[in-house]
């Protein structure tokens, strides 16, 4: 008869790697043989970017704005919307079939659902359920992540928890969002940006766009997925993550209104003030950004004892290139160690970092036994990074 023995237990201390807080708190055997905590491995990855590709000379159609400043102020030169028919739940579907292609594993295979969004179809349920029913999966647990720009990460960090758990061996963790829904013009406008219309705004729709212009330009909709599995051989798998929120400055990057603060929580004066765009102080979002971008990826490097010259690529939420050129910067790293696509997608919220992933494995650029690090900064405000070995 197989038998584990707990050789040690002496509870959990706050501090230390994943791995140093289960050496210390327990340590199994089998057979004589010492049992190690299992790794969240992430063996496949798969993305689906929303069909309409907008330039930024499209979008100073119906708003006061420029390629040159949008391209300048950002890194954004063009995004993608979602068409009427398409929602979130379906960008991270499609995503998710990838992702469980390039896996080469059966949607009856995964355990759990971890869909982090914050652009959900519905105010509830989630998207988490509505992926389960597309995909045509069992009746699994479903979660639902919204930490916005950071949703990815805690993601990550919630799917590896279990994993290291044993309360999962694979695990479907998507991104997705459709920010479309959030966009201050009428249809008219947009068809009008599109080239599919004659008629320009009036004074009082350009006026209205042009409100909410330093943060309409940055969005885009994408999808995007990885597959996670559990491994107990090989250094493979997520190492270590260092994740963070503190609400005290929620009120610089939030959607005012439409929330069950309101009684009833959406009503007509709300949507006559703008109150369901998100308002955002970018000048204060940028800095807290930097700051916390930078800080966490040291932490996480410094106590796994790694030095950035060993990293293959550094993964960063894609919410404006500043930022991470000064992130670059600070961390001392090569352009060729930190990807963008901004510029293709502008910012995809929860689903930029499996996006940078899913094309940086594709091309070579990230293979197996890489060591990766993933960094996030977002509304909430939330941030983090993740210490992943590909
Ligand atoms: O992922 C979630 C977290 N979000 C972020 O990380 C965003 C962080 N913040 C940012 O990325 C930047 O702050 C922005 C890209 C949003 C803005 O760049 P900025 O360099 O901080 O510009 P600003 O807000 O200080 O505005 C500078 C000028 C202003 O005009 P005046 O007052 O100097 O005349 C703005 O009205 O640029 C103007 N402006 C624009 N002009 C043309 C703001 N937005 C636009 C625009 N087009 N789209």
């Amino acid at each position: 008869m197989r038998r584990s023995k707990v050789l040690l237990v002496i509870g959990l201390r706050s501090g230390g790697t994943l791995d140093e807080v289960w050496n210390r708190t327990m340590r199994l055997t089998r057979g004589g043989r010492e049992v190690r905590m299992p790794r969240a491995v992430i063996i496949g990855s798969g993305s689906e970017i929303a069909p309409t590709r907008v330039t930024n000379d499209q979008m100073a159609r119906i708003i006061d704005t420029s390629d040159e400043w949008i391209r300048t102020r950002s890194g954004v030169e063009a995004r993608h919307f979602a068409t009427p028919d398409i929602a979130t739940s379906d960008l991270g579907a499609a995503a998710a079939r990838r992702a469980l292609d390039s896996a080469g594993v059966d949607k009856d295979e995964v355990d759990l659902v971890v869909f982090a969004t914050m652009t959900p179809d519905h105010f509830f349920p989630g998207c988490g359920t509505l992926l389960q029913d597309k995909l045509g999966m069992p009746p699994v647990p479903c979660f639902d992540v919204r930490q916005q720009c950071s949703g990815f990460l805690y993601g990550l960090q919630l799917a590896d928890a279990h994993i290291r758990a044993g309360m999962a061996r694979t695990v479907l963790l998507v991104g997705a969002e459709v920010h479309i829904g959030f966009m201050p013009w009428t249809r008219e406008n947009y068809a009008y940006a599109l080239g599919e219309s004659d008629v320009p705004p009036t004074k009082e729709e350009w006026e209205w766009n042009s409100r909410f212009r330093h943060l309409v330009v940055l969005f885009g909709d994408a999808g995007s997925a990885v597959v996670l599995r559990a491994s107990e051989e090989g250094e493979r798998g997520v190492i270590d993550h260092d994740l963070h929120g503190a609400g005290a400055d929620f009120d610089k990057l939030c959607v005012p209104g439409t929330g069950f603060k309101h009684r009833p929580y959406i009503d007509a004066e709300q949507l006559a003030r703008g109150d369901h765009i998100p308002v955002m102080d970018g000048r204060f979002v940028f800095k807290m950004a930097t700051t916390h971008m930078a800080a966490v990826a040291k932490t996480v490097l410094e106590r796994n004892g790694i030095a950035p010259e060993q990293l293959k690529m550094v993964l960063m939420h894609q919410a404006n290139k500043r930022i991470n050129e000064y992130c670059q910067k600070t961390l001392g790293l090569p352009d060729e160690k930190v990807p963008h696509n901004i510029h293709k997608y502008g910012n995809t919220t929860a689903a930029t970092i499996p996006l940078l992933w899913d094309e940086c494995t594709r091309d070579g650029r990230i293979t197996p036994g890489d060591l990766v690090l993933m960094v996030a900064f977002g509304a909430g405000m939330t941030w983090g990074a993740s210490l992943v070995r590909a």
